[in-house]
């Protein structure tokens, strides 16, 4: 059988960094974040073709070995006993550029294979599988506002995405400042792996982290875009520090990275409501009303060269055949 799913990216706005368990993905915080519309990871899985191999294409071409054996895995997770599969996957946006298309990514191969596998895994089933493809694919399984469980099973079994508002519940825009569209040079892991070894200011991250997620879940039910975006830059400058504390520090941010979070400073002093956050890249994502979208690009675009506008996005689809 086959089928394709359509998944959006999620950006964190209560952050997850560090894992509690490294082979099951578990995260040592809980997260919060808001998917985005536009932006889409597109895979079609077809489940059983001829060959002793899986074939598996990304954004047009053969994956690379490394790739290729991430997904095989990925797939084996789902059913060890599977037939061989044909796996086709393409991004609308920059691959491994701190715009989570790991997310998007796993989150749509979770659900076409699950489509084209037969095997009826619930959404929360899926977002377990998700997660072991990469963590922040866990809450790409919904659309609107979804939050990540630490949970406390021993096999991971309830650290899973829960929808806690629909797209529609706010019309908020994010807007990204592209500052560097190239791969990485930390891996999430890696970077995650050095900093819970060697930052001293981790364990503050994570003493604060069930107080943030609250704050903030609580902010986004009643609409409440400035406590919001004040815990989101809270979060994620606390995620900041604790990189930039590690051995060998952790840096992502370049010179335009820093130019972009002071002219969402220099809005805020003009009564914009808009609040900025990282990932691990370089990229600047700034949370605003819908009715100052266009402000804060005008002002992104002074100092980084493409800037994009994206709202809400609402949950993935999946089509047999
Ligand atoms: O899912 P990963 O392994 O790419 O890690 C994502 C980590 C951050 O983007 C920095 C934060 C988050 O919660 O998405």
């Amino acid at each position: 059988m086959r089928a394709t799913a359509t998944a959006h990216p999620n950006i964190a706005v209560i952050k997850y960094w560090g894992k509690r368990d490294l082979p099951l993905n578990l995260p040592a915080v809980p997260s919060l974040s808001v998917t985005l519309d536009r932006f889409t990871s597109v895979t079609t899985v077809t489940w059983g073709i001829d060959g002793p191999v899986d074939h598996i294409e990304m954004n047009g071409g053969p994956a690379s070995a490394k790739e290729a054996a991430k997904l095989s895995a990925f797939l084996d997770r789902l059913d060890p006993r599977r037939p061989r599969a044909r796996v086709v996957t393409s991004n609308n946006f920059p691959t491994a550029a701190g715009l989570a298309s790991s997310a998007s990514g796993f989150a749509a191969l979770a659900l076409a294979a699950n489509a084209a596998s037969g095997a009826g895994l619930s959404a929360s089933a899926l977002s377990v599988l998700a997660r072991q493809g990469s963590g922040s694919a866990t809450r790409s399984l919904w659309g609107g506002w979804v939050e990540w469980a630490v949970g406390e099973a021993a096999d991971g079994s309830d650290s899973h995405g829960i929808p806690v508002a629909p797209a529609d519940h706010w019309d908020l825009r994010v807007v990204v400042a592209i500052v560097g569209a190239g791969p990485k040079d930390t891996g999430s892991t890696e970077g995650m792996i050095r900093t819970q070894r060697t930052s001293p200011l981790y364990p503050g991250f994570v003493q604060s982290a069930a107080e943030d997620l609250a704050a903030a879940r609580e902010a986004l039910l009643r609409r409440d875009l400035a406590t919001l975006g004040e815990r989101m830059e809270h979060s994620t400058l606390k995620m900041v520090g604790t990189m930039t504390s590690a051995r060998p520090p952790i840096r992502y941010w370049r010179p335009a990275s820093m130019a972009a979070m002071d002219a969402v400073l220099a809005l805020r002093a003009q009564g914009v409501g808009a609040w900025a956050t990282s990932d691990a890249g370089p990229n600047v994502k700034v949370l605003c009303a819908a009715a100052d979208a266009e402000r804060v690009a005008e002002a992104l675009r002074a100092v980084v060269t493409e800037v994009v506008v994206l709202g809400v996005g609402g949950d993935p689809t999946v089509e047999l055949g």
